[in-house]
C-alpha cells in the first residue's frame, strides 16, 4: 500500500514494444463468449485486475472458463439464457464496464436475483445511466440510490425501445443492445457521435441480428449466439501511454503491433496528428471477429497546441489524462472541451489530472467540461502525485516524470494493476534499450 514509485526522467524511449490485450475486447470476449452456444476460444486476452473480475463473475454465474495461459481462454458458453445466479453477489470490483454491461445480459436471463457491487471507487460511480433504460424495456432492476449495489431480478418480459443515451457512452450503449438481445422488437440506440462498438462488432460475428445506420443501432431478439475464436488485439488506451512518451522523449523511435485501432478508440492519434507527432499506422488488418488492427511506428515530434472539440471526445475518452499531459509540452495555448464524463471516471479526472500535473510544475486550469493549457515546449519540472486510486493517472504521472526535469514520485502506483499490470517493466525495458545503445 505504502509503495511508491519514483520515475526518473528519461533520455529516449526505443525498441519494439508488446502490451497487453485490449481491456473493453476482453471484457466483451467473456460477456459475449459466455452466452454462446459452445466453446469459444480466445486469445490475447489481456489479464489485468479488471478483466480478471469480469472472468470471475462469468464464473460465478455458472461459466467454465480455462485459462490455458499466455492470454489464451476457452469460454464454455451457455447460451443466451442459461445464466444463473450465485448465492453471494458479485464482485465488479474496480470494473466499470462490467457493472454496467453486465446487467443487460442478466435481465434477459428466465430466473434469479442477481447482486452486483463493487469497489469503493465504482461505488461512487452513477449506474442510473444503465438502470433506467433496462427497467424501461421492463427489466426489474434497482440501484441503491444511483449507485451500486445494484439488483437485477430476472425473468421479466423484456420490450425493446429506442433510446438515445444522455451522455455518449459505449457502456450504455453495450448495456441495452445485450438486454435487446432477449427484448421482443427492435431495440434502437441512437448515439449522434459513434462511441466504440466492439459489442456490436462481436454480437456481428456471432450472429446476432445487428444492424448498423448512421447515427444508430438496431438489434433484434436472437436465440443463440456462436463463434469459435475471438482475437483480442492490443491495447491502444495502454499503447497510449509508450506513443506519449516515445513522441515526448527526443530520439525516442518505437514499434508497436498487432494493436487495436477500433475508430472509436483512435481520436488520441488524429489529435496527435494534428499537433505535429510523427507516426505512422500501417499492415492494417481486421480480425475473425471484426477488429481492425494495425502496426504502429512513432518517432520523437515537438508538439503543438490544438484544440479538443466535444465530437471527438468519445474516441479519445481514455486518453485525455495523457492529452492535457502533451498538451503541457506543447507549445501554445490547448482548450479541452465537452468532456464532462471525466468527472464520473475512476476519479473525478478533469480536477485529478489538474491537480497532478499542477503539482510537477504544468499550466492548467480545470473547466467544467474541460482543462485549458498553457503549454512550455520544455521538460516539465516534476514532483509528487497522488493518482487516487486511478490507474490512468498513476501511468500519465510517470510519463510525465520520464518528461520531467527531476523525476515524478506517483504514490501508490499498485492501481496501475486495474488495466495494464507489466506497465512499470515494459517501460523500464524500453527506456533501458537506450541506455544499452
Ligand atoms: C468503455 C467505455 C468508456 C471508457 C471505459 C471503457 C467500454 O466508458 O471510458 O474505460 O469498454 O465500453 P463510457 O461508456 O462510460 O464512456
Amino acid at each position: 500500500m505504502n509503495d511508491q514509485w519514483h520515475v526518473q526522467p528519461a533520455g529516449a524511449l526505443r525498441g519494439e514494444i508488446g502490451v497487453n490485450g485490449d481491456k473493453s475486447v476482453s471484457h466483451r470476449a467473456l460477456l459475449i463468449g459466455s452466452v454462446c452456444e459452445g466453446a469459444v476460444r480466445v486469445t490475447g486476452f489481456g489479464p489485468s485486475a479488471d478483466t480478471l473480475a469480469t472472468r470471475d463473475a462469468m464464473r460465478s454465474l455458472g461459466v467454465r472458463i480455462d485459462d490455458l495461459g499466455d492470454g489464451e481462454l476457452v469460454v464454455h458458453g451457455v447460451g443466451l439464457r442459461g445464466l444463473r445466479a450465485p448465492a453471494e453477489p458479485i464482485d465488479a470490483r474496480n470494473a466499470g464496464t462490467l457493472m454496467r454491461l453486465l446487467p443487460g445480459l442478466l435481465a434477459g436471463q428466465p430466473e434469479g436475483t442477481f447482486v452486483l457491487d463493487g469497489d469503493e471507487s465504482l461505488r461512487r460511480r452513477p449506474m442510473r445511466r444503465v438502470a433506467e433504460p433496462l427497467a424501461r424495456m421492463g427489466a426489474a432492476i434497482t440501484t441503491t440510490d444511483d449507485r451500486a449495489p445494484l439488483t437485477v431480478v430476472a425473468g421479466a418480459p423484456l420490450a425493446a425501445i429506442d433510446y438515445q443515451p444522455p451522455v455518449a457512452s459505449a457502456q450504455v450503449k453495450s448495456c441495452l443492445l445485450l438486454a435487446g438481445l432477449a427484448a421482443d422488437g427492435t431495440t434502437r440506440v441512437i448515439e449522434p457521435i459513434t462511441s466504440r462498438d466492439h459489442t456490436e462488432r462481436l454480437l456481428m460475428a456471432a450472429g446476432a441480428r445487428i444492424e448498423r445506420f448512421p447515427g444508430r443501432v438496431e438489434v433484434q431478439r436472437s436465440e443463440r449466439l456462436v463463434l469459435d475464436r475471438i482475437e483480442v488485439p492490443g491495447d491502444i488506451s495502454s499503447a497510449a501511454f509508450l506513443i506519449a512518451a516515445a513522441t515526448l522523449l527526443p530520439e525516442s523511435h518505437i514499434f508497436l503491433r498487432g494493436i487495436g485501432i477500433n475508430p472509436g478508440r483512435t481520436g488520441m492519434l488524429t489529435v496527435l496528428e494534428r499537433m505535429g507527432a510523427r507516426i505512422s499506422v500501417f499492415d492494417r488488418r481486421l480480425t475473425e471477429a471484426g477488429e481492425p488492427i494495425a502496426n504502429i511506428e512513432v518517432r520523437a515530434a515537438e508538439l503543438i497546441a490544438t484544440e479538443i472539440e466535444p465530437e471527438i471526445v468519445p474516441s479519445l475518452i481514455d486518453e485525455l489524462p495523457l492529452l492535457a499531459l502533451l498538451a503541457c509540452c506543447a507549445r501554445g495555448r490547448t482548450v479541452v472541451r465537452g468532456a464532462e464524463d471525466l468527472k464520473a471516471k475512476e476519479s473525478d479526472r478533469i480536477a485529478s489530472v489538474a491537480q497532478a500535473l499542477t503539482a510537477c510544475g504544468a499550466r492548467i486550469e480545470s473547466t467544467s467540461d474541460g482543462w485549458k493549457i498553457r503549454g512550455v515546449p520544455a521538460r516539465l519540472r516534476g514532483g509528487t502525485i497522488d493518482p487516487q486510486g486511478d490507474h490512468r493517472i498513476a501511468m500519465m504521472g510517470a510519463i510525465a516524470g520520464l518528461h520531467s526535469e527531476q523525476g515524478v514520485r506517483v504514490t501508490d502506483p499498485a492501481c496501475i494493476a486495474v488495466s495494464f499490470p507489466g506497465f512499470r517493466e515494459i517501460l523500464a525495458a524500453a527506456v533501458a534499450v537506450r541506455e544499452r545503445e
